[in-house]
């Protein structure tokens, strides 16, 4: 509906003398002429007489009539001529509340013609006030509450889990008991004691392994020694236990160590605490027998790990044990398909990134921006849109660490009338924000093409089958009705 032709520009002056006549409305006045910086051609056209009134912003060159208006809040009719009248204009409900006209009522000394229906998450007459989610005190186990619109978000202390922390994410994994078998142990080398007869190999490497060759030990040369375990799966893990062992009467054992984690065996992360620069050094052993058990806080989710010994005593030999948990054993009772945060800003502006911004006829103030693609988001721009109507064209949501996500819900809007929405569209994803993979068919292994929306408003629901684990997700729109125009949730959990 736009096109490169379309030239703007503000109230000329007699309409603003005309508005600031009119007392109470001048503030609105000076708000809405600093997006009157006019744009006007020197080609004679309709915006070049005053034909828009009271601070609104004139239009030609969009569709068949000659120009329009774009009304300032509280004016209506074709030049803005007309005072809208009635409690809903402009409208007195805060925080994205719709108004409501309701027949008068008289409660007590209080005169309602007007209802304000609020967003979830705000209360009060006119939704003036932003609940406290976190006043019931719903995070457990010492959790921090963080209160968001209508949500909250606990952040648990390890080993605790879940929405509200409530559950612990204790299990041993396997060293000890078997359940982690030989083949998922691997190290850079081995030890061969006795003239080459003991071998030290890394499978021993299990919590009160007995024996005379009980446990793992690097080669004496090995400069960069480390033992991994492979849980074939992603886990997550809330600490680990270590423990040495005595060679030929002797204790070895590591005083220090640090742990890296992997999703695919590829690339590897070192261990490090939330906002710290250095990796993390964990405390190892002191003696031959006893174990030392150290917490992952926060956890990691990973399918292998790796423990890099730092100081070894006489030499790097290791007993230890996992400790941790199945992801979805901790996916609240709704199974992982909670809203990730678009709605509830959990997921904050910083974190909502698109390749472009489209601006309607050019103006600052109605910029699209990605920051706007909130499902439900109300307003005159209320969603995302791009510069350009091509394939080329993305939103992003980095969730600033690795999410299990499991469906998407998406939302058209309109642009002063105009239904817009995306009706087919992809979806990429990423770890680093570098590499990226497309969501595919599961049987043709095609690109997986989505249905999007049918019109401005209702939320439309696609399930990632089977879900998948990311920290970059990336719309990619395919298809659209009239201009490329998205708001939109995440559904998962916090794996
Ligand atoms: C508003 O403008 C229209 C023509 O554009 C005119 O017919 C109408 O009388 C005006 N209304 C008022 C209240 O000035
Ligand atoms: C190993 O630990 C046990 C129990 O603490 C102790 O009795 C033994 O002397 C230690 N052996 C060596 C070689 O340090
Ligand atoms: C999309 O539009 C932009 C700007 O016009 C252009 O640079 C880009 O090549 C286009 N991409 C496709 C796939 O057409
Ligand atoms: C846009 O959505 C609103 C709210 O659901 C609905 O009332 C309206 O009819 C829709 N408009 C069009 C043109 O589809």
């Amino acid at each position: 509906m736009v096109d490169s032709d379309i030239q703007t520009c503000g109230a000329n002056e007699s309409s603003q003398t005309n508005m600031t006549r009119q007392g109470n409305v001048t503030t609105v006045i000076a708000s809405t002429l600093t997006l009157l910086l006019c744009l006007c051609s020197a080609r004679g056209d309709y915006c070049e007489v005053n034909v828009c009134h009271n601070g609104a912003t004139c239009v030609t060159g969009v569709g068949d009539d000659p120009f329009i208006c774009i009304c300032a809040d509280g004016f209506s009719g074709d030049t803005c001529n007309l005072t809208e009248t009635g409690p809903c204009s402009p409208n007195p409900c805060k925080n994205d509340g719709s108004c409501e006209v309701i027949s008068p009522t008289r409660r007590g000394d209080v005169f309602n013609a007007y209802v304000c229906k609020c967003q979830p998450g705000f209360e009060g007459a006119h939704c003036q006030i932003n609940v406290n989610d976190c006043v019931d005190q719903p995070c457990k186990n010492g959790g921090m509450c963080r209160d968001l619109d209508g949500d909250y978000n606990c952040q648990c202390p390890s080993p605790y889990v879940g929405k509200q922390c409530q559950l612990r994410c204790i299990s041993l994994l396997g060293m000890e008991g078997g359940a982690i078998v030989e083949s998922q142990i691997s190290s850079s080398s081995v030890h061969f004691g006795i003239l080459g007869l003991q071998r030290w190999g890394p499978e021993l490497a299990r919590l009160n392994n007995q024996g005379i060759v009980n446990a793992w030990t690097s080669a004496a040369h090995d400069r960069n020694p480390w033992i991994e375990i492979n849980m074939q799966k992603k886990m997550r893990l809330t600490g680990i236990i270590t423990q040495g062992a005595s060679r030929m009467g002797t204790a070895e054992f590591i005083k220090a160590f640090k742990v890296a984690s992997s999703f695919d065996g590829n690339a590897y992360t070192t261990y490090r605490l939330d906002g710290q620069r250095r990796d993390k050094v964990f405390v190892g052993n002191l003696d031959n027998e006893s174990t030392k058990t150290n917490l992952f806080d926060p956890p990691i989710v990973a399918q292998y790990i790796r423990i890099i010994p730092v100081v070894c005593r006489r030499a790097c030999t290791l007993r230890m044990e996992l400790v941790g948990c199945e992801l979805n054993v901790y996916s609240n009772t709704a199974g992982c398909s909670a809203s990730l945060g678009m709605k509830s800003r959990l997921i904050s502006d910083g974190q909502l990134t698109a390749s472009s911004t489209f601006r309607t006829w050019g103006i600052d103030t109605f910029t699209w921006y990605p920051q706007f693609a909130r499902l439900d988001k109300q307003g005159k721009t209320n969603a995302w849109s791009p510069a350009h109507n091509n394939r080329s064209e993305w939103i992003q949501v980095d969730l600033e660490k690795t999410k299990r996500l499991t469906g998407i819900i998406t939302q058209g809007a309109k642009d002063f009338g105009v239904v817009q929405f995306v009706s087919v569209f992809k979806v990429v994803y990423s770890n680093d924000g570098e590499a990226w993979s497309t969501v595919k068919e599961e049987n043709s292994g095609n690109d997986k093409l989505f249905q999007g929306n049918i019109d401005n408003n209702t939320h439309r629901k696609n399930l990632f089958e089977p879900p998948f684990y990311a920290r970059f997700i990336r719309v990619v729109p395919w298809e659209w009705h009239e201009r490329i125009t998205l708001r939109m949730e995440l559904l998962g959990c916090d794996d």
